[in-house]
């Protein structure tokens, strides 16, 4: 671990705009699903990690509501590999005891029936579990989020509302927001992620593409995060 990390000043919710993968694929000469692949397995050694360091809650931006735009080939072998991560990390997840939670309409028309299979189990097989709370965002949008919120209060037949209530109606339901939200990449936007949650959240940004997000450069982005002045309006 970085000698700079602060471990008793860890974020409590780290969300993870996963960016780049295509273009670290094209600078080798790969195709973009293979960029995904890629990106598959920081995935996976970036979930280790949030539990090394403390992390309660890790959400990560896996597809877009926006994402549906890209060509058919390299949605579907986005979805393939939804039903590949669950097959080799499962055993694993329940071992560590995290719970996973899919945020998002993963179950909408045009996702994969054994996409839909497998985050049914993931998500099933995971609820008990006490450990890394880790939000998997697909087929997410933040605006699609807030409106369906909103249908869910109409369907309640409430007529006046709070920030609590909407709070409460979101996929984050009961979770903390998230303290820092990581992109990878380069870009400097949000992309439609936790619109609503992100109101103070810190933005860390980072020029490596995805595939090469080490676990040195995830400490590095908490130390940046550990160096901001949170005031949230108010001041010292
Ligand atoms: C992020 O990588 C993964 C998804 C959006 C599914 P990209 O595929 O957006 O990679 P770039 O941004 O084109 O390099
Ligand atoms: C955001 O990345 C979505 C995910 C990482 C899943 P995009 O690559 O889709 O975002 P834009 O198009 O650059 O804004
Ligand atoms: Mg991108």
């Amino acid at each position: 671990m970085r000698e700079d990390l602060d471990l008793t000043r860890v974020p409590q919710h780290v969300a993870i705009i996963m960016d780049g993968n295509g273009r670290w694929a094209k600078q080798r000469g790969m195709l973009r699903v293979q960029g995904h692949r890629a990106g598959l397995e920081t995935l996976r050694e970036v979930v280790r990690h949030s539990q090394r360091l403390g992390v309660k809650y890790l959400t990560v931006y896996a597809f877009s509501t926006e994402n549906w735009k890209r060509p058919q080939d390299e949605v579907s072998g986005i979805f393939k590999l939804v039903v590949k991560y669950v097959q080799s990390e499962l055993a694993e997840l329940c071992a560590n005891n995290v719970h996973v939670s899919v945020l998002g309409d993963w179950d909408a028309l045009g996702v994969p029936e054994e996409s839909k299979e497998s985050l049914r189990k993931l998500i099933g097989t995971t609820k008990e579990n006490t450990g890394l709370h880790f939000n998997i965002a697909l087929n997410y949008g933040g605006r699609a989020e807030i409106v369906n919120a909103v249908n869910k209060i109409l369907a309640e037949g409430l007529d006046k509302i709070d920030e609590q209530t909407l709070s409460d109606h979101m996929y984050t339901a009961g979770m903390p927001d998230p303290d820092v939200i990581i992109r990878t990449s380069g870009e400097n936007r949000l992309s439609n992620f936790l619109t609503w949650q992100s109101a103070y959240s810190e933005i860390v940004l980072t020029p490596v593409f995805w595939p090469e997000f080490t676990n040195d450069e995830y400490e590095k982005c908490i130390v940046e995060f550990q160096k901001r002045d949170r005031r949230f309006g108010g001041h010292k």
